[in-house]
């Protein structure tokens, strides 16, 4: 590995973590410098157990710091040697852009801006940053390529997303840092997000409580396992682009109904299912365009929704002694 001193943000996020997790456990050579805020988006305790298994690594350290904050940035980070840096912390969430959008311009914009700008300040050759199949908005035109017009955002979360990849041109073109921008589509798996589908469907079904399901059930998303997403991610890390752009999905959309059927044939329960309408924001399918991703990053997904679905809900049932409380 070509970098020693790794900054991963929101390390202790779901993908964060599981990034950090595989860098700790599978190179002896590197240190993880993981930063997150631990807020209180979805319940931070969730948060703190990541945290406690990265703490095991030797390699490993965490602070707690807010990076929209310039100076505790500079503070925390600036004699720690950082040659990449990883950024994925963020306010994630389409849905909740709606109710909270400063928090996404805190987050997402300021603090986005903040990571570039310490990369050019403190001569970091490269920043890897998280962006969003949502980017894609209402596009109909699937599966969505990166050569696709995503000047439409349908929400402020997306709009965030877009604006990011903007700003990686600029530094790019201005600082000579190289910025890989990664399209998330979709990520599911074990420590995954409680304020998502997949988690909230296992929970209320093995509680035996309704599940919301949204726009009548007519979406279909390209949902894609976290060990797919961490594997596209090293090989960023692996490889050498100046300002790229890659679509990190499946490349088979699964419709909510199939996947749902899944959770209940793997908790053995079944659903109680309350149909509403479309939200405002959401996308009624997603589908990533892997031709890019394939031939330049040589990303290879390889875990089915089948696959992947049984050992989320394994997991979840496994660990429910403390998820019921999450
Ligand atoms: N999970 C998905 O399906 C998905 C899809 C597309 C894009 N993404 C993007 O991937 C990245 C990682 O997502 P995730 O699913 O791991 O989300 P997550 O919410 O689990 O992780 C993000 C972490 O960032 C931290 N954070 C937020 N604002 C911060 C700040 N100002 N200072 C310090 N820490 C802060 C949070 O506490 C959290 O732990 C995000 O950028 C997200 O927008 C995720």
């Amino acid at each position: 590995m070509k970098y020693k001193n790794i900054l991963v943000t929101g390390g202790a996020g779901f993908i964060g973590f599981h990034l950090s997790k595989y860098l700790l456990g599978n190179y002896n050579d590197i240190k993880v410098i993981g930063i997150d805020n631990l807020n209180n988006y979805y319940n931070s305790l969730l948060k703190e157990r990541r945290n406690e298994i990265l703490k095991d690594y030797e390699n490993y350290e965490f602070i707690k710091l807010d990076f929209s904050d310039w100076d505790s940035l500079v503070k925390n980070l600036e004699d720690k040697d950082i040659d990449l840096i990883v950024h994925l912390g963020a306010q994630a969430g389409v849905r909740h852009s709606l109710k909270n959008p400063w928090a996404y311009i805190k987050s997402n914009e300021m603090g986005t801006l903040n990571i570039f700008e310490f990369a050019r300040r403190f001569d970091i050759e490269k920043v890897i940053y998280a962006s969003s199949s949502s980017v894609y908005g209402g596009n109909k035109k699937v599966p969505f390529s990166e050569d696709d017009r995503v000047d439409k955002p349908i929400s402020l979360y997306a709009a965030t997303k877009r604006s990011n990849e903007l700003m990686a041109h600029a530094y790019h073109h201005l600082y000579d840092i190289k910025t890989i921008g990664l399209r998330f589509f979709t990520v599911y798996g074990e420590y995954g997000r409680p304020d998502m589908a997949f988690w909230k469907f296992t929970k209320n079904i093995l509680l035996e409580k309704p599940i919301d399901v949204y726009n009548y059930g007519n979406m279909a998303r390209d949902f894609t396992y976290v060990s797919d997403i961490v594997d596209g991610i090293v090989n960023a890390i692996k490889k050498d682009f100046d300002y790229e752009i890659f679509n990190l999905g499946n490349d088979r959309p699964v419709e909510l109904e199939y996947a749902i059927s899944l959770i209940e044939k793997y908790t053995g329960k079944k659903a109680i299912k309350n149909y509403l309408p479309m939200q405002p924001g959401d996308v009624e399918k997603t589908w990533a365009d892997l031709t890019k991703s394939k031939k330049l990053l040589e990303y290879e997904p390889k875990v089915s929704i089948e696959d992947g679905l049984k050992r989320f809900v394994d997991w979840f049932k496994e660990n429910w002694d403390w998820i019921k409380y999450i």
